[in-house]
């Protein structure tokens, strides 16, 4: 498809690493899903509308100290973006811990991209960076993040109190985290 290279490939999709060309695509992208996206994902930082051209570069910069690992979510079929998966602020040491972030594209939900998706990002996670654990942290009433991170396996380890800031205000948080040791690689199918 002349793109970056998939780290991960499914049946459906796969995950690569974005590029200077993905920029009008994703942000397209992004632009049809604003309204959907926005009771669930944080707010790009001040003075940054969420798809702005800025917000994209941010994205391709972020892995410069290896600290990120953000990909798109790419149907095989004809190479679309359909979603975003990032393993985020990484720490290793004896943490070899991150935070997941996620979102499907508003045309491409309930299709099990995303299902598909987490399959090859823990297998990113705890095969290629040697991830121990990660953290899905979700608002209680989001349903279909809780039912997603569930199907794979993450256990509930609690509730952080005003936790994230999302939709404008400091909003509780469940806790969802998967171990190394509890995960049961499944074909990504
Ligand atoms: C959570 C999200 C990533 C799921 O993506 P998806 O590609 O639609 O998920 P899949 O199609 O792989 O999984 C579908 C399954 O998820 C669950 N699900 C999806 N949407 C749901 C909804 N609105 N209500 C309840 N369950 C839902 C169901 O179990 C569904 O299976 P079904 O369609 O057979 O009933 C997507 O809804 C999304 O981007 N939401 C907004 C952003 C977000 O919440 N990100 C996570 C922040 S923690």
């Amino acid at each position: 498809m002349g793109h970056a290279r998939a780290l991960q490939a499914g049946k459906r999709v796969l995950l690569r690493r974005p590029v200077v060309k993905d920029e009008a695509e994703f942000l397209a992208l992004l632009r049809a899903s604003k309204t959907f996206l926005r009771p669930w994902e944080p707010r790009p930082p001040p003075g940054l509308k969420p798809d702005s051209p800025e917000r994209f570069r941010r994205m391709l910069r972020a892995r410069r100290d290896d600290r990120h690992e953000k990909l798109l979510i790419c149907r095989r079929e004809d190479g679309a973006i359909v979603g975003y998966m990032g393993i985020n602020e990484i720490i290793m040491g004896p943490f070899q811990s991150a935070f997941l972030g996620y979102w499907t594209g508003a045309p491409h939900v309930r299709r099990g991209y995303m299902t598909e998706a987490l399959q090859l990002a823990l297998r990113h996670a705890f095969r290629t960076l040697k991830l121990h654990r990660v953290e899905a942290n979700i608002i209680p009433r989001n349903k279909a993040s809780k039912a997603l991170v569930k199907r794979a396996g993450f256990t509930r380890e609690g509730l952080s109190r005003r936790y994230l800031k999302i939709a404008g205000r400091w909003q509780d948080n469940e806790r969802w985290v998967l171990l190394r040791e509890d995960w049961k690689p499944r074909r990504a199918t």
